[in-house]
């Protein structure tokens, strides 16, 4: 099988879809790799660990099977041929127009924000992976805004007391999160309306909210649904007195394929201590906080609000490389040994995660938001 791996062209985006480690690995067992020049360089891998690894660098869009990080330009989509097999986070419950055009151009395209998040495809769920590296980078970028220290210092000059931080959402970024800012010596709680979350909250030494609010947020498969609207207005009530306690506040609320709940308000935020930091991981999505400008930092009343989008690429090295083995062991499962790829559609991850094939959208969750669609608009994307 020949394999492509393309430069990112998204801006701001510096990870890579491949690493030279799974390169070695993939050109050992007999595929060939082309590696665009300078695809890696963003992630500090530069052409000639590629070239050592087993890769060739030149056209990526020349080889049956692509694998990209974002979704595909216009550009790029020009570049893919018709039964070119296209792997990436494509987002395909709102960016309708290119499943339609993958489809019209007999791509077959997986979706990397698609893998069912079934035990058996953990080693491929690549949201987790860069929820994972968005929770760990998000208490860093906070720990260096804020003018205080995380942890409880005793010295000469007095005892200095710890930071306090807030989670919101103990999803896979908040638990992270969690992690780090206790690791960094920050006092921790957290909240999530998925109540069987407060024991894993406990177990990282944070302390987890209770309150309230006459429902859970539980939904089907684990996840989150959204929230009434008196249960949200109590939410919100229940939350103003942790917020306005804290010097930092973390958001990570999201319901799948839904606009992130607004959960701090101006006057949440007018309520904080000058200095406080609140780093919004919903941002994409719209923000957890009213005040979040996704991509942009901005300062209300001495509060930063970071509304920075794709931290993950902020960390290009390790988020790549676990993007990388998150792809390889989706192309365990359907490389062949004698290097063909086989699509099964019989295999539960697979067909999971294929949205195109044969010139069909073929992923159930897809053809409803594509039928859908024309009738009103589609949810902010949430990417990685
Ligand atoms: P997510 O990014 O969709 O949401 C983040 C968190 O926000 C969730 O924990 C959700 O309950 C919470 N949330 C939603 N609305 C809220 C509100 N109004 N107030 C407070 N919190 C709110 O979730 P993520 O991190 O992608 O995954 C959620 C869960 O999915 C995990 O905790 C786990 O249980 C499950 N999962 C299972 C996997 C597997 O079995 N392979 C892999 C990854 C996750």
């Amino acid at each position: 099988m020949k394999i492509g791996v393309p430069k990112e062209t998204t801006p701001g985006e510096r990870r890579v879809a491949l690493v030279p480690e799974t390169v070695s690995r993939l050109a050992k067992s007999g595929n060939t790799v082309v590696v665009e020049r300078g695809a890696g360089e963003a992630s500090s891998f530069p052409d000639r660990l590629y070239a050592d690894a087993g890769a060739t660098i030149g056209d990526p869009y020349a080889a049956e099977l692509v694998v990209k990080v974002q979704k595909p330009s216009d550009d790029e989509l020009a570049r893919l041929h018709e039964g070119t097999v296209l792997i990436a986070f494509l987002q395909p419950l709102t960016q309708h127009d290119l499943v339609r055009e993958l489809a019209r151009r007999r791509v077959t395209a997986l979706s990397m924000d698609a893998i069912p998040r079934i035990t058996r495809a953990q080693p491929m769920d690549a949201l987790s992976s860069q929820a994972t590296v968005a929770g760990y980078k998000a208490v860093v970028v906070a720990a260096a805004a804020l003018p205080k220290f995380f942890p409880m210092l005793t010295t000469a000059a007095g005892t200095i007391a710890p930071a306090k931080a807030f989670v919101i959402g103990a999803g896979v970024a908040g638990l992270q999160a969690i992690a780090t800012a206790r690791r960094l010596g920050a006092v921790v709680e957290a909240f999530d309306t998925r109540p069987i979350v407060k024991e894993q909250v406990q177990s990282l030494g944070a302390k987890f909210l209770e309150v309230d609010l006459g429902e859970t947020g539980e939904g089907t498969g684990g996840y989150a649904k959204e929230l009434s609207e008196e249960a949200h207005r109590k939410e919100v009530e229940l939350l103003a007195k942790a917020v306005k306690e804290n010097d930092i506040v973390i958001t990570t609320a999201a319901i799948p394929g839904r606009p992130a709940p607004k959960l701090i308000t101006a006057d949440m935020v007018r309520s904080m201590r000058p200095g406080s930091v609140i780093v919004d991981l919903a941002a994409e999505t719209g923000g957890n906080c009213e005040l979040t400008r996704p991509g942009e930092v901005s300062v209300v009343d001495g509060v930063r609000i970071d509304g920075t989008t794709n931290l993950p690429s902020t960390m290009p090295y390790h988020a790549s490389q676990m993007y990388s083995r998150n792809v390889a062991s989706l192309l365990g499962l359907m490389l062949a040994k004698d290097g063909t790829l086989n699509v099964d559609m019989n295999d539960d991850v697979v067909k999971g995660t294929v949205i195109t094939k044969d010139g069909e959208v073929v992923h159930e969750a897809t053809k409803k938001a594509l039928d859908v669609g024309g009738l009103r608009p589609p949810a902010p994307a949430r990417s990685a």
